[in-house]
């Protein structure tokens, strides 16, 4: 059974994807641990309530980044993870922990990658930029994550078409349905060593 340990910032809709698809044994595979670097993710509680052990590492813990990094590092290997998942985590790995974890971390983007991708496209942010580039596709990519920003490998990608009407808020919800059918199927991937 994968061992999946899953990061996050935010509202945990991905991850809540990966427990229910764990659960219902669409996945062989079980969510570990759960680390958010943001103290009041609502992710938290969705691993609270799934009986899942989760963690807050972020800046109001671990002020200094090094300490931070080591913290990450140190719990990620309490876990012994065999996937470590990103799911709407916004802080950057430290390259030792995507050494320690070459091959075995991977993204969930909200674009179609290389566009609207790299620092600063993360969130609603993204969907602004493909509105004002007048898009005809969106979609989401899984990647595996490499020492850049969004630049790993593509395991999967989904389109879909921009509507004549869409507007960031749309695209972001269209989206994000499309990031919790290819996130299992990337991690589905991963489990049967397709790549
Ligand atoms: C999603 O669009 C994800 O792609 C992005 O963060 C958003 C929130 O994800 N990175 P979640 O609901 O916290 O999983």
């Amino acid at each position: 059974m994968l061992r999946i340990a899953v990061l996050i910032s935010g509202g945990g809709t991905n991850l809540q994807a990966i427990i229910d698809a764990c659960e219902n044994q669409v996945l062989d595979a079980k969510v570990i641990g759960v680390i958010s670097n943001k103290e009041n993710a609502f992710g938290l509680e969705r691993a609270k309530k799934h009986g899942i052990a989760h963690d807050y590492i972020g800046v109001k813990r671990y002020s200094d980044v090094a300490v931070r990094n080591e913290m990450l590092l140190n719990r990620l290997n309490d876990m012994h993870p065999d996937l470590i998942v990103l799911a709407g985590y916004l802080s950057i790995l430290s390259p030792k922990i995507i050494k320690a974890y070459e091959g075995k971390i991977i993204n969930i983007h909200p674009s179609l990658i290389p566009k609207h991708c790299g620092k600063g496209f993360y969130g609603i942010k993204v969907h602004e930029s493909v509105i004002e580039s007048k898009d005809v596709y969106s979609g989401a990519t899984v990647h595996f994550v490499d020492a850049g920003v969004d630049t790993g490998t593509i395991i999967l990608q989904e389109a879909l078409k921009v509507s004549e009407n869409e507007t960031p808020a749309s695209l972001q919800k269209r989206v994000l349905e499309i990031e919790h059918r290819i996130l299992i199927q990337g991690i589905q991937k991963f489990c049967s060593y397709e790549l």
